[in-house]
């Protein structure tokens, strides 16, 4: 997500990886469950059956993950695996494309690469299931869910006590806003204008996802876009280490989200939401450049990994894995910062570890 990095990082990286082992020991979760909803920053599978470029089930994906390749776009851990793992949980959350009834009570993941706020997002991709059908999913969790619990007091009890995160809205900009060829949004909207209809919207879903019995909401803001190896070579830089104009789109996007954020503790007494600054979380922290050269040495038109490519030896040092997803160590980075916050900005109003605890 940055195209720097600093000695300072890689102890903070030990520190992460420490966190993760001591939580992944001490075996008790601190919460019941946990849903995550999202892109293919958090997908672990779900898109594996689908007719879609837009899967990453096969080499060099999965090459450092336990369980090898599962359909998650990056060469380990997702950002949600990584939480799921500081949350207490002894094992991943099932993807629910295959999440059995045994498996669903400690929650599922609906993540869906190339998905978006918006329907259409990511449809030239192929199909992909978008927030509003991850929804849709949820509702028919929770009623297997209901079912196997056998009552409805202790079943609305146990949903207000999981954890809820989401994690969308790159795709809306990535294969939809940027993309004038196949969508018309960029020509219907200006960036301000399309923050704020895909913030409204978004904030529709959250109101869903909280009459569906969510009261602790994981609102994750969008990475820096036009820091991604794909976005840099496909719109260039001028000079800049990155695509200005494209983080700036994002920006407005985020700072609208955050806002969303207040207003939603405001308006929901009864309920939690934070919100996560990836900007905050990747930014710099010496004056040490670390390119941002994707770790697998081919990549598709599309970004991702050619099948069969070669990831690179070092893939500690390295932020991306293909032209848009982290490598496990930089999801590690900010699932760790998101979990216990190292700068006032990274996390708001707090960090999930006391989001946990309410
Ligand atoms: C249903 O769950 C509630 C809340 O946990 C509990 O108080 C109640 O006794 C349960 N009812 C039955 C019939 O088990
Ligand atoms: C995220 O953090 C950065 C500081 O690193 C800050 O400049 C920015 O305003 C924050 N964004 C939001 C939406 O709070």
């Amino acid at each position: 997500m940055t195209p720097k990095l600093s000695p300072s990082y890689h102890i903070i990286i030990l520190v992460g990886l420490m966190q993760v082992m001591t939580f992944v020991v001490a075996g008790e979760p601190q919460v019941p469950c946990y849903f995550i909803f999202g892109d293919s920053l958090v997908d672990s599978g779900n898109n594996n059956g689908l007719t879609t470029e837009a899967k990453a089930n096969y080499s060099p994906y999965g090459i450092d993950f336990p369980q090898g390749i599962s359909g998650r776009f990056t060469n380990g851990r997702t950002v949600a695996d990584i939480i799921g793992q500081l949350l207490g949980f002894p094992n991943f959350i099932p993807p629910y494309a295959t999440a059995s009834d045994q498996q669903i009570s400690t929650g599922v993941n609906y993540g869906s690469g190339s998905a978006g706020i918006r329907e259409e997002t990511g449809s030239q991709l192929g199909d992909r299931i978008s927030l509003d059908r991850q929804l849709l999913n949820h509702e028919r969790i929770i009623a297997r869910l209901s079912t196997l619990q056998n009552n409805k007091t202790f079943t609305d009890e146990y949903l207000k006590k999981c954890i809820y995160l989401t994690n969308i809205g790159s795709n809306d900009y990535i294969n939809n806003y940027l993309m004038p060829s196949f969508y018309p949004t960029s020509n219907t909207y200006t960036v301000e204008q399309y923050a704020t209809v895909l913030v409204q919207q978004y904030s529709q879903r959250l109101k869903t996802i909280y009459n569906l019995g969510a009261r602790k909401f994981v609102v994750f803001g969008l990475g820096q876009i036009g820091c991604t190896p794909h976005e840099i070579t496909r719109f260039g830089t001028n000079g800049e280490p990155c695509v200005q104009w494209i983080n700036d789109a994002v920006k407005l996007f985020n700072d609208e989200l955050k806002r969303l954020v207040e207003e939603l503790n405001s308006d929901y007494l009864d309920a939690r939401f934070i919100f996560i600054n990836l900007t905050s979380i990747s930014a710099p922290q010496g004056d040490v450049p670390l390119p941002n050269t994707p770790c697998c040495n081919q990549l598709r038109e599309d970004g991702q990994c050619v099948p069969g490519s070669k990831p690179c030896l070092f893939r500690a040092l390295t932020v991306f894995y293909d032209g848009f997803h982290p490598t496990e160590i930089a999801n590690t980075i900010i699932g760790t910062r998101s979990y216990v916050s190292v700068s006032p900005t990274d996390t708001y109003p707090y960090d999930i570890s006391h989001l946990a605890r309410f």
